[in-house]
């Protein structure tokens, strides 16, 4: 079967995008794309394309968005849907873009991913309060940020990790954010550990700062077989492992630990078995950080550190931009950005250009191997990918 290589990845600006629409974002990812290809791509190339959308019927008032896509991009690709699997959409549809090709039922496929969140505030809080269990947990108030909260407060009892651990993940990744003209937080500029631990509280012992935002963005990939990507482009990044993992648990009551994360364990052991690699090689990652907790979490189940020293990772600087695995580069899902269905291939963008080393001024020096790791749920589905140049 043959390899499957990204030859262009590319994110639009994340943060309040009230000044386009949701087919003007889509096509501003399309272009971002683009421009980091050499060689001219035809809307007739594509003959994938997969779009990852998590809530547009209930953010935008618009459904049938992978029909939107194919008229913004003026292609006719023989396989085309959208993908929806909550904040890991993005990532999902990366894996069918990348299946289309190892199968052989497509050459070339375009993967985009977008969310609209700002246009409609009520029904974005809505919608975070949806993608739990409904039935059985949403009812009893459980959202997104007071689940995560319970994570905290035991992993907390468990290992002993601290608040100003979780803060401190927030201040890396508001430093790395500042160099990222992108990010939803870069005019915000740099945090101090005290403004993080002393912003108002969310859900105890979460606040503020240890919170993603609601954004606006769109991100998308492109993926060719490897034996032709360099006819269009010198620096084709190869997807060497890539797995998802899945508990059969839809709420955090039933999880088999809501601090040891079985689902993420599964992808990545999956993963770094397929790439034939393991933890100690990798370079740069982007995690999914949609609460400070998690990328502590991520650090320990990705393998990066033992089970119950993520706190000590951050408190060491192990994942700042000059530790020895700088992690959330982009400024992560706290300081890039959380548009749902964009942020999955918004971290792969990440990984790409930190392979090709044009990351600026967050540029981790030679880089060959990176990971994302992008989850949905209450950590209850993962997907890790592994790039290498
Ligand atoms: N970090 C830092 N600042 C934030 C922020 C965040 N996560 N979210 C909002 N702000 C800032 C805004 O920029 C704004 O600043 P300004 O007054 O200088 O313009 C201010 O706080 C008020 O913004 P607002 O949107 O009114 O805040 P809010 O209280 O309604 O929302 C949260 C804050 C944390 C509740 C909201 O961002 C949220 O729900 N985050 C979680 C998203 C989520 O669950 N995603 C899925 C993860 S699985």
């Amino acid at each position: 079967m043959t390899d499957v290589s990204i030859i262009g990845a590319g994110v639009t600006k994340f943060g309040n995008r009230q000044d386009v629409s949701y087919r003007e974002l889509m096509a501003e990812s399309v272009a971002e794309v683009l421009r980091t290809i050499d060689t001219e791509i035809l809307p007739n190339n594509f003959d994938g394309l997969f779009v990852a959308a998590g809530q547009p019927e209930l953010l935008n008032d618009q459904a049938n968005v992978a029909n939107l896509a194919a008229q913004v991009v003026g292609a006719t690709p023989s396989l085309i849907s959208r993908v929806e699997m909550a904040c890991s959409s993005g990532s999902v549809a990366f894996r069918q873009g990348w299946m289309a090709i190892k199968s052989g039922l497509a050459d070339m496929v375009l993967v985009m991913g977008i969310e609209k969140m700002t246009q409609n505030m009520k029904a974005a809080s809505k919608g975070l309060c949806i993608v739990p269990d409904v039935e059985y947990e949403s009812i009893h108030g459980i959202t997104a940020y007071s689940g995560f909260a319970l994570i905290a407060n035991q992993h907390m009892k468990e290992h002993g990790t601290t608040k100003e651990q979780m803060s401190m993940v927030a201040v890396k990744n508001h430093h790395n954010g500042a160099k990222n003209p992108k990010a939803h937080f870069y005019e915000m500029g740099e945090i101090t550990l005290e403004k993080a631990m002393n912003s108002r509280m969310v859900s105890e012992p979460l606040n503020l700062f240890d919170c993603s935002p609601i954004s606006d963005g769109a991100s998308a990939v492109i993926l060719t077989k490897s034996e032709i990507a360099r006819k269009f482009t010198d620096q084709p990044i190869k997807i060497l492992g890539t797995a998802q993992g899945i508990e059969p648990s839809m709420g955090i009551s039933n999880m088999s630990s809501i601090t040891e994360w079985k689902a993420l364990k599964q992808a990545a052991n999956s993963a770094y078995r397929m790439a034939e690699l393991s933890p100690s090689d990798i370079q740069v990652a982007e995690t999914h950080d949609c609460f400070s907790i998690a990328e502590i979490i991520e650090y320990e189940d990705l393998g990066f550190t033992a089970k119950g020293m993520g706190g000590k990772f951050i408190e060491d600087g192990e994942s700042h931009l000059d530790g020895s695995l700088p992690i959330n580069t982009s400024g992560g899902l706290k300081a890039k950005g959380h548009p749902i269905g964009a942020t999955g291939l918004a971290q792969i963008t990440e990984i790409v250009s930190q392979l090709r080393g044009q990351s600026g001024k967050r540029q981790v020096n030679d880089v060959e191997i990176g990971l994302t790791q992008n989850l949905s749920g209450f950590a209850t589905h993962h997907v890790v990918n592994i790039f290498g140049k």
